[in-house]
């Protein structure tokens, strides 16, 4: 007898591993609702760096209290700060240089924490993150931790981004940024980066986008046979 399909599907991995886009081509097509959590660490630090609160636990702590933050998981990921749609908002660079600090902080995790579960328990979920195998959904029955190398992340970031520098400037900021990325999101205290024991990992410097999304296929389809 067929099982149902395995839920919550958790996908974990450094900076521009392909998470995000392996998230929402399976939530496509199961039907699940796709939560991107780096989105919510972003919002999060969108919104206490517009109320000019310090990147420091206890002011965090009675901030985000307060913090009126309302997140939209479909097959893609919306954030809301009041009525505000901040989705377009959350790559700015006030927000790309302060988003390890604010995430590394204990009350900002939890609450954070708290919200991703709601949402997984909500129905069919596919949640991407540093910690969603190892500290929010430790019982998740699919787990999924995207590796690559520096270079090849680095070299899909710059390929997204676009600006006035030349492509050569572009890859040297998308390393350096990346590699500090790594270390902050690997090296703090509170759920660090890290697989978790019964994560199926995969390698994505040299595959393609149809590549990993068959093997992580073949694994939904073996976890509900
Ligand atoms: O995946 P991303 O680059 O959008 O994540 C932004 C930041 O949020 C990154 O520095 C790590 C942090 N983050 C986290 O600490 N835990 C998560 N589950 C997701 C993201």
């Amino acid at each position: 007898m067929n099982r149902p399909l395995p839920t919550p599907i958790a996908i974990d991995g450094p900076a521009a591993s392909g998470k995000s886009t392996l998230g929402m081509e399976l939530a496509e097509r199961f039907g699940y609702a796709f939560l991107d959590t780096g989105l919510m660490y972003r919002a999060v630090t969108l919104a206490a760096v517009r109320a000019g609160i310090p990147a420091e636990d206890k002011a965090a702590r009675r901030f985000v209290r307060t913090l009126d933050m309302r997140v939209e998981a479909t097959t893609t990921t919306r954030i809301f700060l009041g009525n505000e749609d901040v989705t377009g908002r959350l790559r700015d660079p006030e927000v790309e240089a302060n988003v390890s600090l604010y995430s590394a902080l204990p009350s900002i995790r939890d609450a954070m924490v708290r919200k991703q579960r709601d949402i997984a328990a909500e129905g069919f979920a596919v949640l991407a993150g540093r910690d969603i195998g190892t500290v929010v959904l430790p019982d998740a029955p699919l787990k999924f931790y995207l590796e690559a190398s520096e270079e090849s992340r680095a070299e899909r970031r710059s390929r997204q981004a676009s600006g006035e520098w030349g492509q050569a400037q572009r890859d040297a900021d998308a390393r350096k940024d990346i590699a500090l990325r790594d270390s902050i999101d690997s090296t703090r205290k509170v759920a660090p980066l890290r697989p978790a024991a019964d994560a199926i990992i995969i390698d994505t410097t040299r595959l393609t986008l149809d590549q990993v999304l068959d093997l992580a296929l073949e694994k939904v389809a073996c976890a509900s046979d």
